[in-house]
């Protein structure tokens, strides 16, 4: 059984080693950027009150996020286990996912610099419908443009403009870096296991420094 946590600034490469890392395991990502991207697209009440706190690159509130991973928890699939994708992103977060009874075997923090980070969100293209991510250059689609599976077209995130990828760091560094610490500290207590990983290498590179150490 892996229950594991994906840290990282935005735009680490956190969704495009998930997606690996569900496929090796058969585990679902639980990612509630795509979570919250599929309540604005759909039009819901949920997606009426975040999208604006998307857009701004802020973060949604923990009550929602605490609710939305109660729910994600009662579906089947997750009974051997599952991917958390930029979840928690505060210590609010951790504290309630503590209390829902996970059994954490492992915490990856992928690390890059800021500048890098700013550099990657602009050739970022996105699939809506599923998550799965791209760049136009370092992990390009078959053809250009569209999704490798599905052949539909390919989006660039609304909050992957240049200013609004800065708050994002910014946010990162404020309220989820603190992070780290209170998983470090679990880690040397012997409850999971906690990893660093180098990020700025290669997709392929990353995955590797990855799969070696769960
Ligand atoms: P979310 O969707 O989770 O965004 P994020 O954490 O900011 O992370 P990203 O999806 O931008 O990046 P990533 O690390 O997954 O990198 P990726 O693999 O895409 O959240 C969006 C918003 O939702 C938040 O701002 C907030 O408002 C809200 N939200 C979500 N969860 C929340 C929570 N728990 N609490 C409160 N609010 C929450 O890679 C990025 C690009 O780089 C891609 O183009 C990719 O192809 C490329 N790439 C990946 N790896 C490499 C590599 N090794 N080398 C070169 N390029 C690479």
């Amino acid at each position: 059984m892996k229950n594991i946590i994906l840290l990282g600034p935005p735009g680490a490469g956190k969704g495009t080693q998930a997606d690996l890392i569900c496929d090796l395991f058969k585990i679902p990502k639980i990612s509630t950027g795509d979570m919250l991207r599929e309540a604005v697209a759909s039009g819901s009440e949920l997606g009426l009150e975040v999208s604006n706190i998307l857009d701004s690159g802020r973060l949604v509130s923990d009550d929602i996020i605490g609710s939305l991973i109660k729910d994600r928890l009662t579906k089947p699939d997750c009974i051997n286990g599952s991917l958390f994708d930029g979840v928690p992103r505060t210590i609010g977060q951790a504290e309630q996912l503590a209390k829902m009874n996970i059994d954490f075997t492992h915490v990856i923090e992928i690390h890059v610099e800021d500048q890098i980070i700013v550099d990657r969100m602009s050739g970022r293209r996105v699939h809506p419908k599923s998550g799965r991510n791209y760049h136009i250059d370092f992990n390009p689609p078959d053809k250009e443009g569209v999704d490798n599976e599905t052949g539909d077209p390919l989006i660039q995130r609304e909050d992957d403009k240049p200013e609004t990828v800065l708050k994002r760091l910014h946010v990162y560094h404020e309220q989820t870096k603190p992070l780290t610490d209170f998983y470090i500290n679990l880690s040397n207590a012997g409850n999971l296991k906690f990893f660093t990983i180098d990020g700025s290498k290669s997709v392929e590179s990353v995955f590797q420094q990855i799969s070696i150490q769960l």
